[in-house]
């Protein structure tokens, strides 16, 4: 599809279109000009192609207006396409015809700016061929989410983001003022995923989240997109099944249709076909032996931290899952193992080569006097949770579910350094402009 009357720059690589005549719009990537002819690299969003303009084709003016355009500058160009061995691509189009459409000021952005320049011009750096390829895949991961979604029978809907309940703890959620009484912004849809599953027993959201954590790590955002699924009668070895199955789907279908993009972010997509469910399990018991060994100062009851996370999974090459934390590290609606009330029956998918937690997942506690109990014992209002609590009264059954953070699973599969990378716009707490 291009717009009417024009092609796109793609067009101009077709195996029928040398000799043909074409009609290109689109941005100006670079320019020189010497002796009478001007080379442009003209960009759309199906790639870029050399045009060569000269001035006795164009006529002086119309080519000294051209002359004058701008890395980023807007130009419709009418041409020839041609054989140039030089090229990029083994094509060129000599132009007939070139209008300049905006001449475009300076462009700001060049090599070996700083982060925080690059960050201040966000809006103009996305142009770059590393932001359109992330993004390029960032896209196709949402959609093979959700075509897997949809194959598992699994419902989308749409939960708020507003709310008067801060479900993961009230310390790390962003406080607003909701017409004179406290509200938050959401930090996961589990609670209402909880309550849409009675009604439809598979659900997911892909939503917003968002975590008031002054951490600056390359790990964490303040706003990142939250896909969270809650399972009907299912239990821990199922959902972590579920995950496993997903996770490899949707990384073999990005390897399938974006080799080009990965590659060029460096992460060759045989790595990603290569991945294979089943992942390792590691029980939290076994990992603090294993980093009591390697000596962490860590013990039985310890959080774990990135450091922690790295060392566990730096020489794997698939993800890992961490089950079976102490319940006094996760949160109060997990449900407790049994036979051990010292657990609960949790696990984290820790992403290969020390990128950190992908997934937080668990079955979910059942029992209203139980659940009761932990919503005090970690110090939250439990007539807040009280509607959230009627859903253990009203025909309660075996649940689990997972959040998978969007930007924390891309980061990984696209090698990326920081996870600011993986977002157009990174919200973290030194910055939420532009
Ligand atoms: O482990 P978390 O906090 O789990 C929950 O919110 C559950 N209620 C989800 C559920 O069971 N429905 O967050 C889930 C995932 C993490 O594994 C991580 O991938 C991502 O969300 N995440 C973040 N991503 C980017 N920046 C942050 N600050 C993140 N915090 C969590
Ligand atoms: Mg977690």
């Amino acid at each position: 599809m291009s717009a009417p009357g024009f092609d796109a720059v793609g067009r101009a690589f077709a195996p029928d279109a040398l000799g043909k005549e074409v009609r290109l719009h689109g941005w100006v990537l670079r320019s020189r000009s010497s002796g009478g002819i001007l080379f442009v690299v003209l960009r759309d969003r199906t790639g870029s192609v050399q045009v060569t303009a000269r001035r006795d084709a164009l006529g002086a003016e119309p080519f000294s207006a051209a002359e004058k355009v701008q890395a980023e500058g807007a130009i419709e160009v009418t041409g020839t396409v041609a054989e140039d061995r030089r090229a990029p691509g083994g094509r060129e189009v000599r132009a007939s015809r070139l209008v300049v459409v905006d001449a475009g000021q300076p462009f700001p952005i060049f090599s070996d700016q700083t982060e925080e320049f690059l960050l201040d011009k966000r809006h103009l750096a996305i142009r770059s061929q590393e932001h359109v390829a992330t993004f390029r895949v960032k896209a196709e991961l949402l959609r093979a989410l959700r075509e897997f979604l949809d194959g598992e029978e699994v419902l989308e809907t749409t939960p708020p983001i507003l709310s008067g309940n801060a479900a993961e703890g009230g310390a790390e959620a962003f406080r607003i003022d909701y017409f004179g009484r406290p509200g938050y912004l959401s930090q996961t849809a589990q609670l209402y995923l909880e309550a849409l599953l009675f009604p439809h027993e598979r659900v997911y959201a892909l939503t917003p989240s968002f975590r008031a954590e002054k951490s600056r790590t390359p790990r964490h955002l303040t706003e990142y997109l939250h896909l969270e699924v809650e399972l009907a009668w299912c239990d821990l070895a199922r959902l972590l099944d579920f995950e496993e199955r997903m996770v490899c789907s949707v990384a073999h279908v990005l390897a399938e249709r974006r080799p080009k993009e990965l590659s060029e972010l460096g992460r060759p997509p045989e790595e990603l076909l290569a991945l294979r469910p089943p992942f390792p399990r590691l029980r939290y018991d076994e990992a603090i032996e294993r980093l009591e060994a390697q000596g962490f100062p860590v013990r039985w009851g310890s959080d774990l931290g990135t450091a922690e996370e790295k060392a566990l999974t730096l020489e794997e090459k698939s993800p890992i899952f961490l089950t079976h934390f102490p319940k006094e590290i996760k949160a109060f609606y997990m449900l407790r193992s049994p036979g051990d009330a010292r657990t609960v029956e949790a696990a984290d998918l820790l992403a290969p080569e020390g990128y950190g937690e992908l997934i937080g997942g668990s079955c979910r506690e059942t029992d209203v006097g139980l659940l009761t109990e932990r919503i005090r014992e970690v110090g939250a209002n439990v007539e807040e949770y009280d509607w959230y609590l009627d859903l253990r009264r009203h025909g309660s059954i075996p649940h689990a579910g997972f959040g998978l953070g969007i930007e924390r699973i891309l980061r990984w599969l696209l090698r990326r350094e920081h996870i600011r990378e993986t977002t157009p716009f990174p919200r973290t707490p030194a910055r939420h402009t532009p």
